[in-house]
């Protein structure tokens, strides 16, 4: 595709050629349409409007160095967005329909699917919202599935470059028994003055404590968090995070690579313990961390003592995105080839 530099390509919107939409319209989910519009006529009592009836999700295609296009896990985006419109009574859209629009809104935007070469992918944004009209609070009837896709270069703009995190106390993304574990609009909402705070002061991104008790690690603002120590790949059980496909991912992983694997509560002070530490997702991939500073106790956590990413996440970074790419074998069965792409 002439005039996209893919190799600098960073994590924004590029305009590509369609995006695919269904209705919910009389207790239904209409035919999946093809539009080249970037634009949606939205009622002005719309319930995602003044409601926050809204979520999404995202996922990746890959182009291989066999000319090949692969996406990673597409059921497990489509279960989660299941699960998504459940939590604020949304009606849910189909599994099988969900990965039929990612296939067809894939085949009509091929030539944005970023060379192998390139290191870059195409991401894909499903998209589900009320558009049913609303003045009284309540769940609409009527909802708008979408799926756009945009080429993209690494989340962050470090890229594999390790990154620093910060730990504000008076911030939370989700309440504890809130839908933080759900990938809805308002979660993201509820991040946006912490994050901005986060980036004037230098950081990539908030590293988020339970919002309970502030005492364990919950997950960065985009991404979950994991440690590695004594060989163990550790992360978060919380009720109050999103469940990173990237994260179930990598755990398996790491146990195919001879880790223990532990999910469980970690304490804020356990941070001093850690080898090396990163956060996970399908936008940031793996992004190793090197600094976490905690704002309230004036604390800081160091890793990456020479500045680059620690050989364990190095070795999971590589074998996931092995897998992705089709450069190495998917004994999980996690990608999907789209033939004729
Ligand atoms: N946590 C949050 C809050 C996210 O927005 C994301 C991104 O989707 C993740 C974690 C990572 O999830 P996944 O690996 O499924 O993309
Ligand atoms: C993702 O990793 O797909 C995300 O949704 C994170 C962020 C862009 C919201």
């Amino acid at each position: 595709m002439d005039g996209i530099d893919w190799k600098n390509l960073g994590f924004s919107y590029l305009k590509t050629d369609y995006n695919i939409r269904c209705h919910f319209r009389d207790g239904q989910w209409g035919e999946l349409e093809v539009s080249s519009s970037e634009h949606v006529d939205v009622h002005i009592a719309a319930t995602a409007l003044h409601y926050g009836q809204s979520a999404f999700e995202g996922l990746k295609a890959f182009r291989g160095r066999d000319g090949l296009v692969r996406i990673f896990r597409c059921e497990e985006n489509a279960k989660r967005m299941a699960l998504s419109c459940q939590g604020i009574l949304m009606a849910e859209f189909p599994v099988k329909r969900f990965r039929e629009a990612v296939r067809r809104v894939l085949q009509l935007n091929a030539r944005f699917i970023p060379p192998y070469e390139s290191g870059a992918s195409l991401y894909i944004r499903p998209l589900l919202f009320g558009t049913g009209a609303n003045i009284g609070v309540k769940a609409a009837t009527e909802y708008l599935f979408l799926v756009l896709v945009t080429p993209v270069g690494p989340y962050f703009k470090e890229g594999f470059k390790p990154v620093d995190l910060v730990i504000f106390r008076q911030y939370d993304r989700a309440a504890p028994l809130g839908t933080g574990n759900i990938k809805i609009a308002g979660n993201y909402a509820a991040s946006l003055v912490a994050g901005h705070r986060a980036h004037q002061e230098g950081y990539a991104a908030v590293l988020y404590l339970d919002p309970k008790e502030k005492k364990y690690l919950d997950e960065g603002g985009p991404a979950n968090f994991f440690g590695i120590k004594n060989n163990s790949y550790v992360t978060p059980c919380s009720q109050t995070i999103l469940p990173s496909i990237t994260n179930n991912s990598l755990m398996k992983l790491a146990e195919d690579a001879g880790m223990r694997v532990e999910r469980r509560q970690i304490p804020v002070e356990e941070l001093g313990t850690f080898e090396e530490v990163g956060i996970c997702g399908t936008a940031a991939v793996i992004s190793p961390v090197k600094r976490i500073y905690d704002h309230d106790l004036q604390k800081e956590y160091r890793f990456c003592p020479d500045g680059e990413a620690g050989p364990l996440s190095r070795n999971l970074y590589h074998r996931l995105r092995a897998i992705q790419y089709g450069d190495e074998a998917d004994p999980l069965g996690w990608v999907e080839v789209l033939e004729g792409i």
